[in-house]
């Protein structure tokens, strides 16, 4: 039987992290995750097999601890970062820190060390607002904000040391919505669920705005199918994954389905601002074959019982499920390193 390989996720400790790693360990990867720890601890013990899991709490900007943190790693799957507009906007220069210079490190260490496959946490937003039908990977990359601009930065860098022996991929992924151990509720489908459950009310801006979404279970199950895909039919792309365009209007209206026709009110107010988003994600289900199995109602649908049954409690106020007032309140240990 072949050697299982070992996977390094940085920000394995995030939302999106929080539930791949548990997947990978499911499929017998030795897995290290690097991560701050900005948000919660101890989400992996009901997984811990054996030595197959290891949990390292610094800082990617480390170069010491990613050097030793690197070693023997096969594939590396990056998602730490200053992961919204609102929380990089507090300081870019920290940002940029992370979410660039780190990561422009992390890329050439690992090929120093012999990391085999390099995959990117990328987004959907390095396109910017789209007149296009169909935002395919082909379309241009006008990123409005300085967090989309390093996405957008990181993925050239990355593609840049593409090599035989260094596969390198990026996901464009769209916002992502459903339950986590570590939960966000500042994401647009998790928002609106949050407040319909706690307050019977949803204020909507404009509506007709499209917003891609996709749901966490099939974002972390494409990371996993990343592993081991064939090189040749990844290396050096960028992959956009999204499940549904809809409007948010629409959005809205799923959410008041599920949560409760008769409970939750939408209280829609006019805007100038309609700019669209929307992706398309025909290339990933061309080139390896993958779809999402998931909608935007199983989220609602998990996510408002996890608020009900009080597996996510007091999910209004409580600072743990926004990055911003996290990140900010973790600001001065950050600007430390
Ligand atoms: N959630 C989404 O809707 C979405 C959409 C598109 C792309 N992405 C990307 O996916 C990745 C994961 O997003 P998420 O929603 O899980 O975010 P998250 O904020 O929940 O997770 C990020 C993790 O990185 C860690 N981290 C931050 N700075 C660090 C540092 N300097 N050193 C070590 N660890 C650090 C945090 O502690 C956190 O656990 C990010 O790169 C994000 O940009 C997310």
């Amino acid at each position: 039987m072949s050697e299982k390989l070992t996977v390094l996720v940085t920000g394995g400790a995030g939302y999106v992290g929080s539930i791949l790693v548990p997947k990978l360990l499911s499929k017998q990867y030795k897995v290290r995750v690097v991560d701050l720890y900005l948000f919660e601890k101890n989400l992996f013990s009901h997984c811990r097999l054996g030595d197959s899991l290891e949990e390292i709490q610094g800082d990617i900007r480390d170069q010491n601890l990613i050097t030793s943190a690197l070693k023997n790693v096969d594939v590396v799957i990056h998602l730490a970062c200053i992961a919204n507009d609102p929380s990089y906007e507090l300081n870019p220069e920290l940002g940029k820190s992370i979410n660039y210079d780190a990561l422009c490190n992390l890329v050439k260490i690992a090929k120093d060390s012999g990391v085999k496959r390099f995959i990117y946490a990328s987004s959907s937003s390095v396109y910017g607002i789209k007149e296009e039908e169909n935002v395919t990977e082909e379309v241009s990359l006008e990123p409005l904000t300085d967090y989309s601009k390093y996405k957008a930065l990181g993925e050239e860098f990355l593609f840049r040391n593409q090599s035989e022996g260094f596969t390198t991929v990026a996901v464009r992924s769209a916002t992502v919505c459903g339950y986590s151990p570590r939960q966000r509720l500042d994401l647009v489908v998790n928002i609106l669920t949050n407040l319909a459950v706690n307050t019977g009310s949803i204020s909507v801006f404009g509506g007709e705005q499209k917003r891609p979404n996709i749901h966490i279970e099939d974002l972390t199950d494409l990371y996993t199918l990343l592993v081991e895909i064939e090189s040749s039919l990844i290396s050096g792309q960028a992959f956009n994954v999204g499940a549904e365009n809809h409007k948010v209007s629409e959005l809205a209206g799923l959410v008041q389905k599920h949560v409760g026709q008769e409970n939750v009110k939408i209280v829609q107010t006019p805007t100038d601002d309609n700019r669209s988003y929307h992706i398309c994600s025909d290339k990933i289900k061309n080139v390896i074959g993958f779809t999402t199995r998931k909608k935007i109602d199983d989220a609602i649908i998990q996510l408002s019982d996890a608020i009900r049954t009080g597996l996510l409690t007091d999910t209004l106020n409580n600072r743990k499920y926004f990055n911003v007032k996290m990140v900010s309140e973790h600001m001065e240990n950050l600007l430390k390193v």
